[in-house]
């Protein structure tokens, strides 16, 4: 039995009370859709910036009443100090996913994304430490790495940050790191890379490359790639994440505190070779789409490529990545032809 699959047991015999910020959108109703899986009591807050009622909905049509009896929503903003402290009260574990993310609307906006990111941030550190939580759980991210060269990335090692963004998620890991020496509350930051999966948003003008490619093959609509094709990702089922955030949120190990993790599968893909497995996994869910991309200038604040080390987390948490990116795609190629076509 894996690591994750006992601590998942342990948590169905004795469920524990967990927070969600972030809890509409992609990552956060994923988290929820496990966690009420597994019996547990949660609380959400989301202020709707990003996320969506409908992915609550989804999530409600996926669990049984009972669970779903155990979800308490609150609309409340991670820029007001009195919403987090009320949303923190009474909670075990913390995942804090709330945050606005995109590089590209970082460029275009850095104040709103400051404050949200870091403001917000801070008040959700302090209101979990000041409630005495027992674990806070934060998303990272591989922006960090900014422009250090190394191959693959370890954690120890960054470059300079390339983007509004990125600077706002370096900020949370210097804020942590200070909680723990000043205050004892050690938290655990997860850096995810490129999360993709069910409920990942197609719309608007900074979707992610993934929901936002596959909505345009759906719609029969011409795929666009910045730059030549060769940038590459270490693309992370979003399951994997969510078994990341559980060996986080309920690790007893003191020494695997006050850290932070890649989240990824270790491997290196291009856009190119992206933009085929879409196609492919697409194919085989009866939808055709055979144009080509069309290529188009880099785009500011684009890293050139990405791919994680796993050993930290894969020794300090006992995470073991379920999903490849092959599996992973059809997963979410599934459910993108059911939930767009
Ligand atoms: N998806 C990825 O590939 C990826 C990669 C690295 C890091 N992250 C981080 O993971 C977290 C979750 O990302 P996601 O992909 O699920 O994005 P998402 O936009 O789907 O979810 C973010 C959620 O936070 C909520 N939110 C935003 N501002 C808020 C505020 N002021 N108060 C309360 N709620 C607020 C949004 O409404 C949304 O529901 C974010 O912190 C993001 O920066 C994501």
């Amino acid at each position: 039995m894996s690591q994750y699959q006992v601590i998942c047991e342990q948590l169905n015999q004795k469920p524990k009370n967990w927070l969600i910020t972030g809890v509409a959108g992609f990552i956060g109703s994923n988290l929820l859709e496990t966690l009420l899986k597994l019996n547990q009591t949660v609380v959400g807050l989301d202020n709707f910036a990003t996320g969506h009622q409908h992915n609550l909905d989804e999530v409600q049509s996926l669990v049984t009443t009972e669970q779903w009896a155990n979800f308490r929503f609150i609309e409340g903003d991670i820029r007001q100090f009195a919403d987090c402290q009320k949303a923190c009260a009474g909670v075990d574990y913390v995942l804090h996913e709330a945050a606005l993310g995109s590089v590209p609307r970082s460029i275009a906006d850095p104040i709103t994304t400051n404050e949200t990111n870091i403001s917000g941030f801070l008040n959700m550190l302090t209101a979990a430490r000041d409630a005495g939580v027992s674990s806070f759980t934060y998303a990272a991210s591989s922006s960090t790495y900014g422009d250090h060269p190394a191959l693959p990335k370890v954690e120890d090692q960054i470059g300079n940050p390339l983007s509004p963004y990125a600077v706002t998620k370096y900020v949370n890991e210097l804020y942590a790191d200070v909680f723990a020496r000043a205050y004892g509350f050690k938290a655990i930051g997860l850096r995810y890379f490129n999360v993709f999966g069910q409920r990942q948003d197609p719309n608007g003008a900074y979707a992610a490359v993934i929901p936002k490619w596959t909505a345009s093959m759906i719609d029969g609509k011409d795929v666009f790639i910045n730059g030549d094709g060769e940038t590459s990702r270490d693309f992370c089922f979003i399951d994997n994440t969510v078994q990341a955030n559980i060996l986080a949120a309920t690790t007893t190990d003191d020494a695997a505190k006050n850290q932070v993790y890649n989240v990824a599968v270790g491997d290196r893909t291009t856009l190119n070779e992206l933009y085929r497995a879409i196609q492919v996994a697409l194919a085989t869910n009866n939808v055709q789409f055979d144009r080509d991309p069309v290529y188009r200038e880099f785009r500011a604040g684009d890293v050139r490529h990405s791919q994680a080390s796993i050993a930290k987390i894969e020794q300090g948490l006992g995470y073991a990545p379920q999903f490849k990116i092959a599996e992973g795609i059809q997963l979410a190629m599934r459910w993108y032809v059911n939930n767009l076509k």
